[in-house]
């Protein structure tokens, strides 16, 4: 990664397709048990995806167009679910028509579509989380109550569909291992009533949330997720549930941002490095980026990613507030929390390397804030470097 990062020129999105093999071989080994399902969402980019499938893992898609980019990369539709709960008829109807025959659901409206639009169906009802603990907690939008969980599977049973399992998601970046115990305890509950009412589920999908390493926190500081106690977690949950459960059970994982978060980077360089009195009369250095929230740092809000200023290794140093390059105010760091250490004779133009960046960077990119393009990437491991993409 560091010699792609020196060869570029321009501005670009790297991926390590090795190293994403790598962290794919690693959770692997962690949960043996456990097949993979990546959330495209984290990183659609087709050279990833052709990697991972041929190392075995499925997907997680969100829509028709994620199924079909999921089946370019030659899995078997039995390898893609549909994992998002919101979803109109035409897109259940073209999941279908696709191949596609397990759905993600929370509520009975979804389920009387699926029933409609994609008969006979398996379905794995989503149990809501608090999110807690979660940079991003995932908790209102999606999932329903353990109560709710007995419904929906009782009527997709009454319906003609399969009511093969449950899901949850703690959240995405998860920094706690408690977060799995919760979420373990909520699916026994659930899994030992849907079984005292003659419904024995053979699939649990414990979701998202494994967290990226590399990043920092607001403040700068590097977070630090208990990585080996949350596998830990996992596998006394997944013992948990099956003795829980009349029938074997199937687990499966939707991780995203911990398969590619630490396999990207970025080479951006510097707009300008600028000093300036603020209103409160105290002086503030500000670090403009080529690249922001808007082209490859979505979450530049919520955390630091780690920068390295290349051309500059010492020297003297100030204290800045990193931003992007476009007119909106959120194109930066939090303001408040963490200036970062940058050379204070960096100029306009200077290389700037932007780690653990690979989750969320492409998807997120705008198609062209304020003028700003998305930025190209390229893939290098694998089979071979690959050529630019868009
Ligand atoms: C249903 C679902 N699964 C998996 C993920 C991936 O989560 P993460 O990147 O935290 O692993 C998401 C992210 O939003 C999601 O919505």
């Amino acid at each position: 990664m560091r010699a792609a990062l020196a060869a570029a020129t321009e501005d670009t999105v790297i991926y390590d397709l090795d190293g994403i093999g790598r962290q794919y071989a690693a959770l692997r080994a962690e949960l043996p048990d456990v097949a993979v399902r990546f959330a495209m969402k984290a990183c659609p980019v087709d050279e990833v995806l052709d990697h991972l499938a041929g190392l075995g893992s499925g997907f997680d898609a969100a829509s028709p167009q994620e199924i079909a980019q999921a089946l370019r990369t030659g899995v078997a539709p039995e390898l893609i679910h549909y994992g998002n709960t919101v979803k109109s008829d035409r897109n259940i109807a073209e999941a279908y028509r696709m191949g596609v025959r397990d759905f993600a659901t929370d509520s009975l409206e979804d389920v009387a579509a699926i029933t409609e639009h994609a008969p006979g169906s398996r379905v794995f009802c989503r149990v809501a989380t608090t999110g807690e603990g979660a940079l991003w907690g995932l908790s209102h939008k999606f999932g329903c109550s353990p109560e709710d969980a007995l419904r929906v599977l009782g009527a997709a049973r009454t319906a003609g569909l399969v009511p093969s399992g449950l899901s949850v998601h703690v959240g995405s970046q998860q920094m706690t291992a408690e977060a799995w115990t919760a979420a373990i305890d909520s699916l026994a509950a659930v899994l030992e009533t849907l079984n005292w009412r003659g419904i024995t589920p053979t699939r649990v999908n414990l979701g998202g949330g494994l967290p990226a390493l590399g990043v920092l926190d607001r403040g700068g500081r590097p977070l630090e997720p208990p990585l080996d106690k949350m596998f830990t977690v996992i596998r006394e949950g997944m013992e948990r549930l099956r003795a829980v459960n009349a029938a074997p059970l199937e687990f499966l994982l939707e991780p995203g941002r911990h398969l590619v978060a630490d396999h990207g980077a970025i080479r951006a360089h510097v707009a300008r490095l600028t000093s300036r009195h603020q209103l409160d009369g105290t002086r503030a250095d500000w670090l403009y980026l080529s690249c922001g929230k808007f082209n490859g740092l979505y979450e530049m809000d919520q955390l630091q990613y780690r920068l390295e200023f290349p051309t500059h290794p010492g020297g003297q140093f100030v204290n800045a507030v990193v931003a992007g390059p476009t007119c909106d105010s959120d194109d930066a760091y939090a303001q408040e929390d963490g200036p970062v250490r940058v050379p204070h004779a960096i100029a306009s133009g200077d290389p700037v390397w932007i780690h653990s960046c690979g989750a969320y960077a492409t998807a997120y990119a705008t198609r062209g804030f304020n003028g700003f393009p998305p930025l190209p990437y390229t893939c290098i491991g694998g089979s071979g470097d690959r050529g630019a993409g868009a």
